[in-house]
């Protein structure tokens, strides 16, 4: 289905822009989502023209064949986005269509680009929709986080603002809610009796790279418990409603995330050298690790335990999903079932079976399956899919102000125990969380 559909992104010459949304803009492209009159607008600050631009990009994908018509689609414009006067030359590009504001900025500029462009009468949708979409972290605490939204919510209506969250545009993310919800048997069982606990990682192989700046003002409490993490839990945890539509999963989301409590089981870490990189406070006290536990007070999840794990500088990039199992035989292992999330994609579910031959010995076996590799052609990103919801209006994978509060709340309520410095891309369980004792109970 052709989307008829403009985007103007400010932000246009940061590293978001670079590396995740051009490539999903130019993805739709060639997969023929969007239509031949399409505009894409950059916005950045950097005066350049439109080849240094285009030349900036510096990109794999820019030496492919279709990248060549692609780039007539490009506009670059340069300008401050607190200087109210560059905007009255938008109005050059804003006809009767669709368009998409992409805000691919920190939150700091959130209330004044939406308040400039509205003061243009840029947000008013007579003909085609509006729509806004919000980079996440949305906010930098609970008090920024609301009054950017009582500043939006002003101007918009809730059906124009899109607070995203990429990692609900991932695959095995979105698998979650589809796997409960069509497979009796997991549904079944997935209650405290029978569920001993939950464990969610995301960890990552390499360090702050050129993002200090940002990432000492936020830390991996900010940067993925409130939002990525947090968003997972509300997946596993919620009930599931009648039927999976928009409003009603974001509301059982959201009740799940006002019942969210961080215990005091924490520890958080920074790694050994994180204060040489560039961008870093000399004496900053950023954690770059963390790992949590996590209680959902609700009759469903009495007394499970959600753990949480993140962290920069591990010894390998994946990010997985592990349900444990109650055991029912001391002499059984668990039964988990693992939905991987990256690098691979797929689900695995340990069971309890006989071993070949004369014995009655029982072993378990890891039944597999693989969801990347039945991927055929080039699949939309994660971006390239939130961006097709964006055009078509749907938030099923979009957050809501009520999530976002709620998580914001929990965070903030935190006490953040001592840092412990810990050596780059060695196993964290030596250093850092197994000596603690609560993080894994098998
Ligand atoms: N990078 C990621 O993978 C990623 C992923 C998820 C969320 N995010 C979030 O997305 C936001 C942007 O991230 P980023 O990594 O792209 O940041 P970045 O590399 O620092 O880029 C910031 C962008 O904003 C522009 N800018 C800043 N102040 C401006 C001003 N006063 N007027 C006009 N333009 C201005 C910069 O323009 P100039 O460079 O021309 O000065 C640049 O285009 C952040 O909140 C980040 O947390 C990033």
């Amino acid at each position: 289905m052709i989307k008829s559909c403009q985007f103007m992104i400010f932000g246009a010459t940061g590293n978001l822009t670079y590396l995740k949304l051009l490539p999903a803009i130019y993805g739709l492209y060639k997969e023929g989502e969007l239509c031949n009159a399409f505009q894409l607008v950059c916005i950045g600050r950097k005066r350049l023209n439109l080849d240094q631009y285009l030349e900036s990009l510096d990109l794999k994908y820019t030496k492919q064949l279709e990248f060549e018509t692609f780039k007539n689609h490009i506009i670059y414009k340069q300008m401050d986005f607190s200087d109210k006067k560059s905007y009255e030359c938008l109005q050059d590009y804003l006809g009767a269509k669709n368009w998409i504001f992409y805000l691919a900025t920190a939150p700091r500029y959130f209330e004044t680009i939406t308040t400039y462009l509205n003061d243009y009468g840029y947000l008013k949708e007579i003909v085609g929709f509006r729509r806004i979409v919000f980079e996440k972290p949305f906010g930098a605490n609970f008090h920024d986080a609301k009054s950017i939204n009582k500043h939006i919510s002003k101007i918009l209506e809730e059906s124009q603002i899109f607070r995203i969250d990429h990692y609900l545009g991932k695959e095995m993310i979105q698998n979650i809610l589809l796997t409960r919800a069509y497979n009796s048997f997991f549904e079944l069982l997935w209650h405290h009796d029978a569920i001993d606990y939950f464990e969610i990682v995301i960890s990552e192989k390499s360090g702050v790279k050129n993002r200090g700046g940002y990432y000492d003002q936020s830390g991996a409490m900010k940067d993925m418990v409130q939002n990525h993490m947090f968003q997972i839990v509300s997946l596993l945890a919620m009930d599931l409603p009648e039927t999976l539509i928009p409003e009603s999963i974001q509301e059982e989301k959201a009740k799940v995330l006002k019942k969210i409590e961080v215990t005091d089981n924490i520890v958080i870490g920074q790694y050994n050298g994180y204060l040489n990189e560039k961008g870093i406070d000399e004496k900053s006290k950023t954690e770059t690790f963390v790992a949590l536990e996590v209680k959902v007070h609700t009759k469903r999840w009495k007394d499970v335990p959600f753990y949480l794990k993140t962290g920069k500088a591990m010894v390998e990039k994946y990010a997985h999903i592990v349900v444990h199992f109650k055991k029912n035989h001391t002499l059984a292992k668990d039964n988990i079932l693992v939905i991987q999330v990256q690098p691979e994609e797929g689900i695995m579910l340990r069971v309890n079976s006989k071993e070949p031959g004369v014995s009655n010995n029982v072993t378990p076996v890891m039944m597999d399956y693989c969801h990347s590799c039945l991927k055929y052609g080039d699949e939309p990103s994660a971006y390239g899919r939130l961006l097709l919801d964006i055009i078509l209006g749907d938030k099923s994978l979009f957050a809501s102000w009520s999530e976002i509060e709620s998580s914001w709340l929990a965070i903030d309520k935190l006490q953040k125990p001592e840092l412990v410095i810990y050596d780059k891309n060695k196993p964290w369980e030596s250093h850092i969380v197994l000596e603690k004792g609560w993080w894994q109970r098998d």
